[in-house]
């Protein structure tokens, strides 16, 4: 990955390159960071960038460090404002990731109590295009590994620590031949995605898991339901889903930052329903994608414009 552009460490910008961590770095060692993926989206014909729900991206990032009990010293709204600064010094012109990372940046490596370990935040933003093909229904395997329970690691906010299952799950995943993995609980209900929230469609209900499955409470989840309910007049049901409901389902989608919101074409090689995008969630995509591009009027409030410096 390129290491050209601004970061932020320290309390300031810093070139890229330079933002770098000592090898005694407690989160390193142990996963004691919480982050968030934020998306900036390009829109070409107007020429400008908008930021998908930057609010809520940094309202669950500071859920998860007052778990973590870490002490960021500003607030959301001027956290926000550090990532507006980062992106117009960057000035990008094309979609990019933010990637804000709050972390006990003590050099303590054997040092396991949190409360004496100092902190620090770090923001990098970088061009990113698809993360999954979207074009296409994508082909998924449910996991050998299990999603941890909350009473094992908090699931609701984003610790680093925590991806280590996510990152075993998508890696078993792609080396058999699939595209993304799908997590159960331990009690075989499903969870989600490695990265993503997961959607059934049956006729016009929409089932999704709910916050006690273990699930990241996603953004994009969020929107989705917003969507579905204020735009197409659907129901959203927030449930536990079994297993072999996903096989039987009329549609399958998966919704992320990062993914977007993507169509399951295929479950450990079973076809859901005829393989091919569904009414629904073609219908999903579209609201989705002209809402992240500042293009859905009702919807506008989502999205913080960036015009970048000519
Ligand atoms: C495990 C997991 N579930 C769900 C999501 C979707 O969350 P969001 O829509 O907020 O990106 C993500 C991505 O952040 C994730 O990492």
């Amino acid at each position: 990955m390129s290491k050209h552009g601004w970061a932020y460490l320290g309390g300031k910008q810093v070139p890229l390159k330079e933002a770098n961590v000592g090898i005694m770095t407690h989160a390193l060692h142990y996963g004691t960071a919480v982050f968030e993926g934020i998306r900036g989206n390009w829109n070409n014909d107007k020429g400008q960038m908008y930021v998908f729900r930057l609010k809520e991206h940094y309202e669950r990032l500071l859920r998860g460090c007052n778990i973590m009990r870490i002490n960021l010293p500003f607030s959301v709204d001027e956290y926000c404002k550090i990532t507006l600064d980062l992106l117009l010094k960057n000035n990008f012109k094309e979609d990019v990731y933010i990637r804000p990372l709050a972390f006990k940046g003590a050099e303590m490596v054997a040092n396991l109590k949190l409360h004496e370990l100092s902190d620090e935040f770090a923001l990098i933003i970088l061009p990113f295009g698809s993360y999954i093909d979207n074009d296409r229904p994508i082909k998924c395997q449910t996991s050998s590994w299990r999603r941890p329970e909350d009473t094992i690691m908090p699931t609701g906010v984003k610790i680093t620590g925590l991806y280590t299952t996510s990152i075993l799950a998508k890696t078993e995943a792609v080396s058999a031949g699939y595209d993304e993995a799908i997590l159960l609980n331990n009690d075989g209900t499903v969870s989600e995605g490695s990265g993503e929230n997961l959607f059934i469609v049956n006729g016009e209900t929409i089932s999704t898991p709910c916050e006690t499955d273990n699930c990241l409470l996603g953004i994009t989840r969020d929107s989705i339901i917003q969507l579905a309910e204020a735009q197409l007049g659907l129901k959203v049901v927030q449930r536990r889903i079994h297993r072999s409901e996903l096989y039987l389902a009329d549609e399958i989608f998966l919704t992320g930052t990062a993914a977007h919101i993507t169509s399951v074409g295929e479950l450990d090689n079973r076809k859901i329903s005829t393989g091919k995008l569904g009414q629904i969630t073609g219908k999903l995509q579209d609201l989705y994608f002209s809402a992240v591009v500042g293009e859905n009027e009702k919807f506008y409030d989502w999205c913080t414009p960036i015009t970048p410096i000519n």
